[in-house]
């Protein structure tokens, strides 16, 4: 463990790249959830989980109660993880109808499982006490309408994605949805917490709605370890943006090794955004014994604090 030159309680949360500046405050409402829960004894994990949880409940954010809805215009597929420096692991994918899934994430940490999915997931938070949720609200169902009316039309809706392939694979168990022509409505952004408690411990939390638009069952970077996110005993790393992307560069373990191997924090998080091209949305947070920031190629609301 690196308590040697560690500089005491530390965290960085971000609302997901392209999340607007004027959301900062629901980051800083975020931040403070943190500091609080180690000030009453929450370790770094438990701190950056007390982090997200704000985050998720915001609803401006896609997460938890802000999370973007399906094609499909009913379902809503959360991804979350959580990830510390003492080996805790626990992530869940397309897991439906909580209010919390980072709570979940949580949950299966303490679990003989690292990652839970889809159906198994949900009965798993069901048996964990975590009560049906439906989390669908107005603003996703009619940021949805858009994007299917974008999907109709030429221009594309995801960089480098043929449109017409959403209608050709749809796999949706209701009808491909008609709608009114519109604004862009594509989305994938995320929200995250980097933690460094007092006694040198280092832990990650995120959770997303996922991406729009996407197939049902579709997950992204966010519960993959490495790729999302990742904790080790040199920091704590989470990425936001296009999974189909992050996850071909493991982009959090590159940017830890790039922090383990001495390369200062705010270098790292620039190497990690300039492996993408200027068309996909990433952004990343990142603290180590020393040092924390954040960095994207998109507006990206984010706070931090340390001690
Ligand atoms: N980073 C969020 C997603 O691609 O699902």
């Amino acid at each position: 463990m690196s308590q040697k030159n560690s500089l005491g309680f530390g965290i960085v949360v971000h609302g997901g790249a392209g999340a607007p500046l004027e959301d900062a405050d629901g980051c800083e409402a975020a931040v403070r959830a943190g500091r609080r829960a180690a000030e009453e004894g929450a370790d770094a994990l438990q701190a950056a989980v007390a982090a997200v949880v704000v985050l998720e409940d915001d609803g401006r954010f896609n997460a938890g109660s802000g999370a973007i809805v399906g094609l499909d215009g009913m379902t809503i597929e959360f991804d979350a993880a959580v990830m510390d420096s003492n080996g805790r692991l626990g992530a869940v994918a397309c897991l439906q109808r909580v209010k919390n899934p980072v709570l979940v994430a949580q949950a299966v940490s303490r679990s003989p499982h690292w990652l839970l999915a889809g159906e198994g997931a949900e009965r798993f938070a069901r048996v964990a006490g975590f009560p049906a949720h439906d989390a669908v609200h107005d603003r996703a169902v009619h940021r949805n309408r858009r994007l299917v009316a974008q999907l109709r039309g030429g221009q594309p809706a995801r960089h480098g994605v043929d449109n017409e392939s959403f209608r050709r694979l749809w796999n949706y168990p209701t009808a491909w949805p008609g709608s009114e022509p519109g604004d862009r409505g594509a989305a994938c952004d995320t929200v995250g917490a980097v933690v460094r408690d007092g006694e040198g411990r280092f832990a990650v939390a995120c959770s997303t709605g996922g991406s729009a638009p996407s197939l049902l069952g579709r997950v992204g970077d966010t519960p993959i370890v490495g790729s999302g996110f990742y904790a080790g005993p040199e920091g704590a790393v989470a990425a936001t943006g296009v999974g189909e992307h992050i996850v071909r560069h493991l982009l959090s373990y590159a940017v830890y090794q790039w922090i383990e191997q001495g390369m200062p924090l705010q270098q790292a998080l620039e190497r990690g955004i300039d492996l993408f091209p200027d068309e996909i949305d990433v952004g990343l947070i990142a603290i180590s014994c020393t040092e924390a920031g954040s960095r994207s190629n998109r507006c990206m609301a984010a706070s931090s604090s340390e001690r």
